[in-house]
């Protein structure tokens, strides 16, 4: 199966393809054409050339389109989910879920589409503005470079596409190296549902090329990305005037207090631990438990791991299937044996079938261990014991990263002095960091990124706000 560019509405034959491998069994699945500087350079054309048919297009002509795409992905909802468990080894039940939520969001920019708009300004407020009218409004930006990552094939390509297209602007997308065929099928899906050639564009291949050619081009007005904090900061430092959005890492924790029903929770903790084997963002990687509970809480976590069905990610049983790389799969071992030499105990896991690496559990880790400093993105996850809630508090808040914490507590004051202390983007009180909706404003702080997405914030940082003043 030979994938070929999207650019200008046309499937496009690239100068160069290269074989795309299962993440699970490493058989071949596709070969992906590999874009060089000037077939980007043609894709970024595309998107100017349909900039102003696209700013021009009424709010509800694009709310339309949306809405179309939606029940495009609706229909072949099933397909969509078996595209993402073939290309990322998500499992088939995890990919549903994934599907489900990007429709979700398409709806979302479809309603939002229709709801941009500014404010009126009381410019009599400052002496000097009296008999003036003023008001704003949120323009398109053009030209939107969307790269994404191969954690969320379909959902965080919506996060960019719906949210640009439902403002009026053009894109160029750069799917992940591991999964371009979901977004090929979204360029498809765009098209039968009426959307103007050219204000969507595929590019794959190379990050560093491809990325290079689209941050540093002056004719993109923004760069929307989702990935490490590594590839982030060099955006930041590249793209000079753009808008740049960056969606980054974390080594997300959860926080337990005494008190709280374990039973009704761990299942939950679990879930948010080793979905999709921890390659999300916001996925459960440090737990600071309460020393009161702390045996039990580590009893019962783990017997509910060992409940987790391991394998093929087509099987709609499995939970827990290959990671994206054996690179990833050795090095997620390395960090295992890392934080073991510095002290840790493994309560489960650690062992590797393939790319498969076991949810393994350990305890007592040293905060300066890989694992506990650094975005795992494995199915591993840490358990402390802590003696206070401010303790747990500062533990968590002693990262780089700063994405989303959850924290479990019945008192109420505990849950307010964590929610204003947690240095993070989002406090999730009596839930695990993994919880996310699709329109809720989503993003960090430190190196887990800058700006916000969920659909209303990602078209604020998609459009310029313009003041227009009127004397009378
Ligand atoms: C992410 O990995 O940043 C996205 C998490 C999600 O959308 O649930």
């Amino acid at each position: 199966m030979k994938k070929h560019l999207f650019i200008g509405g046309d499937w496009v034959e690239a100068g160069a393809y290269r074989p795309l491998f299962s993440p699970y069994s490493g058989e071949p699945i596709a070969e992906i054409a590999f874009a060089d500087a000037a077939e980007v350079d043609r894709a970024i054309e595309a998107a100017i050339r349909a900039r102003p048919r696209m700013a021009r297009m009424p709010a509800h002509e694009r709310a339309a389109i949306l809405e179309r795409l939606a029940s495009l992905i609706r229909d072949k909802a099933e397909e969509c989910a078996r595209l993402i468990a073939f290309e990322a080894a998500k499992p088939l039940k995890t990919a549903r879920l994934e599907v489900e939520r990007t429709i979700t969001t398409y709806k979302f920019a479809a309603e939002e589409a229709k709801r941009i708009h500014g404010e009126t300004i009381p410019m009599d407020a400052a002496p000097g503005g009296e008999g003036r009218v003023a008001y704003t409004i949120h323009q398109p930006l053009g030209v939107v470079a969307a790269i994404t990552p191969f954690n969320f094939p379909m959902n965080l390509v919506a996060h960019k596409v719906g949210p640009a297209l439902a403002a009026g602007n053009t894109i160029v997308l750069k799917p992940a190296g591991q999964t371009p065929l979901t977004s090929l099928f979204l360029a498809e899906l765009l098209q039968q549902a009426g959307l103007p050639a050219g204000a969507l564009n595929v590019v794959t291949g190379s990050g560093s090329v491809i990325g290079d050619c689209l941050v540093t081009d002056e004719r993109i007005k923004a760069v929307t990305f989702t990935g490490s904090p590594e590839v982030g900061m060099a955006i930041r430092r590249k793209a000079g005037l753009k808008k740049v959005t960056l969606e980054l890492g974390s080594n997300s924790a959860l926080i337990v207090d005494q008190g709280v029903d374990l039973d009704a929770m761990i299942p939950r903790a679990v879930t948010g631990a080793f979905t999709f084997a921890g390659q999300v963002c916001i996925s459960v990687q440090r737990i600071y438990v309460h020393e009161r509970i702390f045996d039990e809480f580590v009893r019962k976590f783990t017997e509910q791991t060992a409940k987790l069905e391991i394998g093929d990610p087509l099987d709609p049983r499995t939970d827990v299937s290959a990671l994206i790389s054996p690179r990833d799969a050795e090095r997620a071992l390395q960090w295992i044996a890392e934080a073991e030499k510095l002290g840790a105990i493994v309560a489960a896991g650690n062992k590797r079938d393939g790319n498969i690496v076991h949810p393994t559990v350990l305890l007592h880790v040293d905060p300066k261990a890989n694992l506990s400093c650094k975005e795992a993105f494995a199915p591993v996850v840490m358990i402390n014991r802590v003696s206070t809630m401010e303790e747990a508090v500062a533990m968590v808040n002693d990262s780089s990263y700063g994405l989303q914490a959850g924290i479990y507590t019945p008192e109420l004051r505990t849950a307010l002095a964590a929610a204003e202390a947690l240095e993070v983007g989002g406090v999730m009180i009596n839930d695990i960091p993994t919880f996310r909706v699709d329109h809720m404003p989503y993003g960090g702080v430190k190196e887990s990124g800058t700006g916000r997405e969920g659909v209303k914030y990602a078209i604020r940082e998609l459009t310029e706000m313009k003041l227009v003043c009127f004397h009378k």
